[in-house]
């Protein structure tokens, strides 16, 4: 699939997914090139047919471009929840576990899910896998001692890279951590390696989410599919 075909894919989920926000919701805004697409829909929805909702974001990049919009942005802790977030996703697989994180937002994207009442991730049909693991696996780390974070993720065979910009600096989150990416092709027990990496000082958060996800909007040829998690 090329760029542009990918891009029509993502627009048509984030469109279809922006109906689900309703008047007086609170609603999470997720983070990346998909949830652009759902945010500007939304604030076509604001501009022309009136909506009016309050939204938790989940980075300081999806706050700026809601508030562009007149959208009302608020902290996650002057909310009691969220009703429901709609969010991106790198992969997700047949048992709606999935990798998040490559736009590096993952741990105010985890802290929004955890206290969503639903979720909605949208996607273009390439992130949907039969194992999940192909893309990198994004794991937030405190600066402060990562080198040996990353010497005993070297250790386990985990295939630890330290994310990098262009310009060779260490990629930062909007909480000033790194991330480190691991390579690992194919993750077949995600709970166990999700409870080591948890349990590994330094790491603040990883990008597995395993069964969180209610909804998934497939941007597919045609009309975007609908994927209904059973066990939610
Ligand atoms: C941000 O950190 C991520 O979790 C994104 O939601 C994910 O990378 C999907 O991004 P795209 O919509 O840009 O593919």
């Amino acid at each position: 699939m090329d760029q542009e075909e990918q891009n029509k894919l993502k627009k048509a989920a984030g469109i279809k997914a922006a109906q689900l926000i309703e008047n007086g919701m609170v609603a999470g805004l997720g983070t990346g090139s998909t949830v652009r697409y759902f945010v500007d829909e939304l604030g076509r929805r604001v501009k022309e047919e009136g909506l009016s909702f309050t939204g938790v974001t989940t980075s300081v990049r999806t706050k700026e471009q809601a508030e562009g919009y007149g959208i009302k942005i608020v902290d996650v802790d002057d909310v009691e929840s969220i009703d429901l977030t709609v969010d991106g996703a790198d992969e997700v697989d047949k048992d709606f576990n999935g990798i998040k994180g490559g736009g590096a937002a993952l741990l105010w994207e985890k802290i929004v899910a955890t206290n969503s009442k639903k979720i909605v991730w949208i996607v273009d049909q390439s992130k949907v896998v039969d194992t999940i693991g192909k893309f990198p696996l994004p794991v937030e780390v405190i600066p402060f001692g990562a080198g040996h974070v990353i010497k005993t993720f070297e250790a386990k065979g985990y295939k630890p890279v330290l994310r990098l910009d262009d310009s060779g600096t260490p990629v930062r989150t909007d909480e000033k951590n790194f991330v480190v990416d691991l390579h690992l092709e194919k993750i077949e027990h995600p709970q166990e390696l999700a409870d080591d990496l948890i349990h590994t000082v330094g790491v603040v958060e990883h990008g597995l989410f395993l069964n969180m996800v209610n909804t998934v909007i497939v941007g597919a040829e045609g009309e975007p599919k609908v994927l209904t998690n059973p066990n939610k």
